[in-house]
């Protein structure tokens, strides 16, 4: 399927497709199988030589994996993309892709962090270096942490949980004068509001296991490689994809693969001998979550936009930090791009500290107390006791990080019952307050009918301050 004669919605579902030509079945099938048989001596041996470019081991490849890895190149606008089986699994393969002992990384700061232990506690072992960029928006200070062995830089389109946007263009171009390729992590935004290749970004990594799958069912990650970044503009740089290897006839990947010379690398060198290999059922599970993405995110986007504007309007929040609000310091390149949505991972600040928050959290139902992101239900996480319980207090307090945040991953259920459900939590707060006051009989203990719910989603400013009262 060509890229220039259909929208991404037709592309999720018919991309990278290859007919059913024994059954003409028209969802490919689940090959679970270990490994492919070989039809003769001499078909084991071009398979192994790489001259005839059939399946041999599912570690290596295989036909639902590979259908996957199609698609997403397609709707990343990649040249070609590596399914494994988790985001953090993707991004180690695309880091060892590229770095080596005695390499330095520069990163945003706001990375995920299981991301920054990744590459703190793994790759520092190894010798690879890292920097972090406090201020992402900070061009100069990218500038300024590159060193003679810097190899990469890295940032997330939509870091959480503050949702600051990544300024991809402004950062590939910090990248590219220093000579090295800029990763991507899109996972909390999906190619659907942004490919982070058309805006200069080298590689794209996911934790498919998010947005992309949206049922919450299997892990997965995919490394995309746009085939922009001109390897063999300083070789030595990246000796191992530019010098020849006996195992390509003495030609090196560079010469042999063109612009899918990383790729080829991360996926035979890097992911074979590691072997992240994904299921083909997760990898299925995963197709079937792509074909609705756009559908689901242009959903949670709006639901979330709706939710993070209503909260800003309660008391009790002092701070929402997403980027499609015009309050936001990121609004502006949420504009740029994100203009179908800042997506619906953010946060919010209540003035009470930890305990508003515990009050909060315990008090939802629709809401899921979960450590995942991007499924089709809503999910309510505390960063400081959690994924940020790593961090100081004083690391925490640079990033924005207060122990009153909450962040939320907004789901695709009517948005009216999402308020219904906060509500609770404000409720729980007044309730609280009330009973702090010693005043009886305090009204704020109902949760909104169903009819409340449903004028609420409708609700101007007035009513929203009238239902904040209950
Ligand atoms: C932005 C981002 N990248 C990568 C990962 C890691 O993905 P996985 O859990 O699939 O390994 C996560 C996990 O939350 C994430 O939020």
């Amino acid at each position: 399927m060509t890229t220039d004669d259909h929208g991404f919605a037709t592309e999720q579902v018919h991309g990278g497709v290859v007919p059913d030509a024994a059954h003409g079945a028209r969802v490919p099938a689940i090959h679970m199988s270990s490994g492919f048989v070989f039809d003769d001596f001499d078909q084991a041996r071009d398979r192994f030589a790489g001259t005839d470019d059939g399946y041999t081991y599912t570690r290596l490849g295989n036909p639902t994996n590979a259908d996957v890895e199609r698609r997403v190149a397609l709707l990343e606008r990649g040249v070609e993309a590596i399914l494994v089986g988790s985001g953090q699994a993707a991004a180690t393969v695309a880091f060892l892709g590229l770095l080596g002992a005695g390499d330095h990384v520069v990163s945003a700061r706001s990375i995920y962090e299981g991301m920054r232990g990744l590459l703190l506690q793994n790759l520092g072992r190894l010798g690879i270096e890292v920097d972090f960029v406090a201020d992402a928006r900070d061009l100069d200070a990218w500038a300024a942490a590159v060193r003679p062995n810097t190899r990469a830089f890295f940032g997330e389109t939509i870091p959480n949980p503050k949702n600051d946007v990544l300024d991809i263009t402004g950062v590939a171009e910090t990248a590219h004068r220093a000579g090295v390729p800029l990763i991507v992590d899109n996972t909390l935004a999906t190619p659907y509001p942004v490919r982070p290749v058309e805006h200069g970004a080298d590689i794209v990594v996911h934790s498919a296991s998010k947005f992309l799958s949206g049922h919450g069912a299997g892990l997965g990650g995919v490394v995309v490689d746009g085939g922009t970044f001109d390897w063999s503009a300083a070789p030595e740089r990246w000796a191992h994809l530019t010098r020849p290897e006996r195992s390509l006839d003495g030609a090196s990947y560079v010469e042999r693969y063109g612009n899918r010379g990383f790729t080829v690398f991360a996926r035979d060198v890097v992911a074979a001998r590691i072997g992240p290999a994904p299921s083909p059922f997760n990898a299925f599970l995963l197709r079937q979550g792509i074909e609705t993405l756009s559908l689901r995110v242009e959903r949670h986007c709006a639901n979330a936009l709706a939710v993070a504007s209503w909260l800003e309007q309660q008391p009790e929040v002092t701070s929402v930090d997403h980027a499609g609000l015009a309050s936001s310091p990121f609004h502006d390149l949420a504009q740029r791009y994100l203009p179908r949505g800042a997506g619906s991972v953010f946060a919010f600040t209540l003035a009470g500290g930890e305990a508003a928050a515990r009050t909060f959290i315990d008090s939802v139902q629709l809401f899921s107390r979960m450590t995942h992101l991007g499924d089709v239900r809503s999910l309510i996480l505390h960063p400081a006791t959690t994924t940020h319980a790593g961090r100081t207090r004083e690391e925490r307090a640079e990033q924005g990080i207060g122990d009153g945040l909450i962040r939320l991953s907004v789901g695709i259920e009517d948005v009216a019952d999402l308020l219904g459900d906060l509500g609770r939590g404000f409720a729980a707060l007044r309730r609280g307050r009330a009973h702090g006051r010693e005043a009886r009989g305090a009204s704020g203990s109902q949760p909104l009918s169903p009819g409340h719910r449903v004028a609420l989603a409708h609700a101007g400013p007035q009513d929203r301050a009238i239902a904040a009262e209950r």
